[in-house]
């Protein structure tokens, strides 16, 4: 992809004392606002809602970030009315007009970025750097397909003598957006401003555990000047108001990104035609991976250690991009291993708000419970190199490094979505790379080498929508590493690149006898 000029939004910067004195006042400010009450916003309005949820804070879990009113079904029909009303008007504003209210919000952002990350510190446990990155990528999502939009809507002329031949693009309905609490604010968003840039309207369904933060989604594209009912916000039980949105006839496209077993059932329930419904529906689903980073006998274990470290503990392991099994060569293994155990054992596991954090708590007691039960698998299938004690009062779980596993075993094979790393041995560089490519999934993969033979087949061989080479594997940027995967790991093409955009138009030629 050429460089086009896009500019991704830089991190705040918190050697600078202004910029860290603003994140320790939003941190205060927002802890102040704990408690308050969410509802659905259905074109443009503010909804009662008969049951709520509380979502607690995961590093503290006596502290209610914020109750949120649950979206019954009628109301979920409401935002279907309200999003395919509002539809044919914003389908006939130009990419530009749409663009500007999306660059409108993406300026909001970043005046608002300290405030904004202080709630995703607080409502699921996320460090504040990764919170503060994730800001980041938003502003970058509305700039990137603001000007996408642009790009793709230019005409594409194939005339002929005695005809003019035009390719043009418009935009398919109503998008039904369901995201998941690990990037609460910029794939929730990403997701949606992806459709509205294209023309589409949108109804956003949160994750339960983050929908404070959909909150001020929604509150960030009101203040925008997103016209009514075009973006609706609807918190709700997934399996009731999520499922029956999948199934309206009046929704044309499902996003979604979260589970394997959640995206495969959209999956199959999008593909049933409904009493009324005169269209197919698509879906995009982002669904997970269990991702290997393969370090071999030649590779800078100064780096390798780190780029591995951050990868499987950043954000607790809960990232579809982390690293769950490295495959490391005999001749390094055991120095590896010591290595990356030592270093881990530095990182300190604490409340999320506070500076000096680098491992927060997981998102929920569920979460916790099934996280532990794979460590206790491992206990009894492999060798535990590293657990640590953790705080009592979150949902902390230790982060856990296990040797000399088996590649077949459980926690090889399946997504633990936690701060818990397999390390497994290999004999050569064939075998890793096998190891790596036998399992369902191929989201994200790394390798440490200087070997450039071995390289050059893991561009080829290594089966991963995203491979990094010599450096960790998480935290990829809009447009430098458009993102997503394929097998088990998802369908549908990346998102931040040049590809995304089209899953939510339809192409219309118009061929004219002159
Ligand atoms: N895009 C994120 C990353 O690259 C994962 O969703 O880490």
């Amino acid at each position: 992809i050429a460089f086009d000029g896009f500019v991704n939004a830089p991190d705040a910067d918190y050697s600078q004392d202004r910029e860290r004195t603003a994140a320790e006042k939003a941190i205060q400010s927002v802890l102040h606002q704990f408690g308050k009450t969410y509802f659905p916003v259905i074109n443009g309005e503010s909804i009662p809602t008969a049951s709520f949820v509380e979502s607690l804070n995961p590093s503290n879990f006596k502290q209610v970030v914020g109750k949120i009113g649950l979206a019954s079904i009628p109301q979920a029909d409401l935002a279907v009315t309200a999003a395919k009303q509002a539809f044919p008007a914003w389908k006939k504003l130009s990419p530009k007009s749409r663009g500007d209210i999306l660059r409108k919000a993406a300026d909001l952002m970043e005046a608002q970025r300290a405030e904004l990350t202080a709630w995703i510190v607080w409502e699921v446990g996320k460090p504040l750097r990764e919170a503060d990155a994730e800001v980041s990528e938003a502003i970058d999502f509305c700039r990137y397909y603001a000007k996408e939009m642009e790009r793709i809507s230019q005409p594409h002329q194939r005339n002929v003598p005695g005809e003019d031949n035009t390719y043009i693009y418009q935009p398919r309905g109503v998008v039904v957006v369901i995201s998941p609490w690990n990037f609460p604010f910029a794939i929730a968003l990403g997701m949606s401003v992806a459709a509205l840039a294209a023309g589409n309207t949108v109804i956003l369904k949160p994750a339960e555990q983050s929908s404070v933060v959909g909150a001020k989604i929604a509150e960030v594209l009101q203040a925008s000047g997103m016209p009514k009912g075009v973006f609706n916000y609807l918190p709700g039980i997934g399996s009731e108001v999520g499922a029956h949105l999948v199934k309206h006839p009046n929704v044309h496209l499902i996003a979604f990104t979260g589970s394997q077993q959640v995206g495969c059932q959209i999956y199959a329930d999008a593909a049933i035609l409904r009493p009324g419904q005169k269209h197919m529906k698509r879906v995009i689903a982002e669904m997970g991976g269990k991702n290997t980073i393969v370090i071999d006998e030649s590779s800078d274990l100064d780096q390798a250690v780190v780029g591995v470290m951050n990868s499987a503990f950043g954000y607790a392991g809960q990232k579809c991009s982390a690293c769950s099994r490295v495959v490391v060569l005999s001749p390094v293994y055991d120095n590896f291993l010591h290595r990356l155990v030592e270093a881990t054992r530095s990182l300190v596991v604490n409340e999320a708000h506070l500076p000096n954090t680098k491992l927060g708590p997981v998102i929920d007691a569920d979460a916790q419970a099934k996280i532990r039960s794979y460590i206790a698998k491992g206990h009894e299938t492999a060798k535990v190199a590293l657990e640590m004690p953790v705080p009592e009062h979150g949902y902390y779980v230790s982060p856990t490094i296990l040797s000399e596993v088996e590649p077949e075993s459980a926690i090889a094979q399946e997504e633990i979505f936690g701060p818990v790393l397999a390390v497994i041995r290999a004999e050569s560089f064939e075998q890793a790379l096998a190891i790596a490519n036998n399992t369902p999934y191929a989201l994200t993969g790394g390798l440490y080498s200087r070997t450039p033979s071995h390289i050059d087949r893991a561009y080829r061989e290594f089966e991963v929508g995203n491979l990094y080479v010599n450096r960790g594997i998480t935290g990829a940027l809009v447009d430098r590493q458009p993102f997503g995967g394929f097998k088990l790991s998802g369908i549908g093409s990346k998102a931040g690149g040049p590809d995304y955009l089209l899953q939510f138009l339809e192409p219309r030629v118009i061929t004219e006898n002159t």
